[in-house]
């Protein structure tokens, strides 16, 4: 168990491999409540997968990694949905229901956890006004920008309140004016007190928006100081 209450994630010792293959090893850090933090490293680093091991897609079977109070060394895919709902996780390809409304992918979501119905419809405004798309409720995923399909999608992520957003490039496929807008709103949610970890190539807007930064690089994460990059 994680004996500090504001440490959302713990890392110790953790190995984490593709099958035979090593991707990261010894890695070792924390993160505390209300920060945020970026990820960065070449491609085939180990960023993703290093993702994955946290939110329990990939299993960790060498060292150990605390979410949220919860040990995913060898976690049983039973479990994985009760610690999820304490996570919201963003892909950089949107992955919304193309056939539903951005307001019908939200309650998907909402009905899926436990949702009351009285209380579904005013959240779904609520959330949608939270990424500024409140105009938008109605509109087919087709019918949005990229900008703006990544804001349902972190609408969505924060249905269930989550302690933490685990974003992987989320603005990997949106032009440079585009990924600032979604970046800064990242930071206002980040602001209201959501912990975010973040894995991006974005090196011109994680220089402008600085935060805490580990590196992926030659099978180790290591802090950076990232005006040495
Ligand atoms: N499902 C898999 N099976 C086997 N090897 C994999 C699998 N997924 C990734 N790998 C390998 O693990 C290593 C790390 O991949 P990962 O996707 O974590 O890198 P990344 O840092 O996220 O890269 P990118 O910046 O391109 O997204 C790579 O060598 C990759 O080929
Ligand atoms: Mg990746």
């Amino acid at each position: 168990m994680i004996n500090d209450i504001n440490t959302v994630i713990d890392i110790k010792d953790a190995s984490i491999f593709h099958r035979y293959n090593t991707i990261l090893n010894n890695v070792n850090f924390k993160i505390k409540k209300g920060e945020f933090v970026y990820i960065i490293g070449k491609t085939g680093s180990g960023k993703s997968s290093l993702l994955k091991t946290i939110y329990g897609d990939l299993i960790l079977k060498m060292g150990s990694i605390n979410v949220v109070g919860h040990e995913m060394r060898n976690i049983k895919k039973s479990k994985l949905p009760f610690i999820r709902r304490k996570l919201g996780i963003i892909f950089q390809d949107f992955q919304l229901f193309q056939d539903r409304s951005i307001a019908e992918n939200l309650i998907f979501v909402m009905k899926a956890t436990g949702w009351k119905k009285n209380i579904i419809n005013d959240n779904v405004l609520k959330l949608l006004s939270k990424v500024g798309l409140e105009d938008k409720a109605n509109r087919y995923p087709h019918q949005l920008s990229g900008g703006e399909q990544q804001r349902a999608v972190i609408a969505r992520a924060l249905i269930n309140n989550p302690i933490i957003l685990i974003a992987d490039e989320p603005t990997g496929n949106l032009d440079p004016k585009v990924s600032e807008k979604i970046f800064k709103l990242f930071l206002e949610i980040n602001k209201k007190g959501t912990t975010i970890l973040m894995a991006t190539h974005n090196y011109e807007l994680i220089k402008k928006f600085k935060n805490r930064t580990l590196n992926c690089i030659e099978g180790k994460v290591e802090e950076i100081n990232i005006n040495n990059i």
